[in-house]
């Protein structure tokens, strides 16, 4: 069987043939790093499904230049969001993973980690497939928004 073939079999094997929540089929190891950011963030990553976590990854602090990373089993329809805090000043809820990011990071092994990179800005949050030297790679995902007005 040729990779593609190999995959696609892998996919309908796990997708038809366990429950939905055991659809395992890769690992991936995703960082969260902060840069340029002089106060220091505080987030919190969880898996939810219908406003209920189902998984939680926990609450997390970063001061300057700091990382965190963790590696989580990915199914089909995985979703893991992020809400994030930037001192008192702004806020943001992205979607830490899904299947854009997946496609954004795949590395063309499924039976290999994947490897994924947010790197959290003053201006917002940026996406890499590499731990480039900033910019080169890095794509603009999301702006933080403001929790008061006027800042
Ligand atoms: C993280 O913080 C949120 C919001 O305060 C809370 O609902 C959640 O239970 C916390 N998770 C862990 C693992 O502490
Ligand atoms: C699937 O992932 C869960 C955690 O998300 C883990 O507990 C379980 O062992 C994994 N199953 C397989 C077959 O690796
Ligand atoms: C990413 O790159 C930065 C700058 O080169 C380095 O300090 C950091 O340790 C790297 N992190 C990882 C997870 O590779
Ligand atoms: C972010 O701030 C807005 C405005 O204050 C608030 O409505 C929202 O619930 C906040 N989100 C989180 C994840 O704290």
């Amino acid at each position: 069987m040729n990779f593609i073939m190999c995959a696609l079999f892998i996919l309908a094997t796990l997708s038809c043939g366990f429950g939905q929540r055991s659809n395992n089929f890769t690992q991936l190891r995703m960082f969260i790093m902060t840069s340029g950011i002089k106060e220091g963030i505080s987030f919190h990553v969880y898996e939810k499904v219908k406003d209920k976590i189902v998984k939680d990854y926990g609450n997390h602090t970063l001061g300057i230049n700091e990382e965190f990373d963790w590696k989580f089993w990915i199914g089909i329809g995985e979703y893991v969001r992020g809400d994030f805090w930037l001192a008192d000043k702004k806020n943001a809820t992205i979607s830490v993973f899904n299947f854009d990011v997946w496609k954004h990071c795949y590395n063309g092994n499924l039976f290999k980690t994947q490897h994924c990179y947010w790197k959290v800005h003053p201006d917002g949050f940026y996406l890499s497939k590499h731990n480039n030297t900033f910019p080169e790679g890095w794509v603009f995902k999301h702006p933080w928004a403001c929790l008061v007005e006027g800042i």
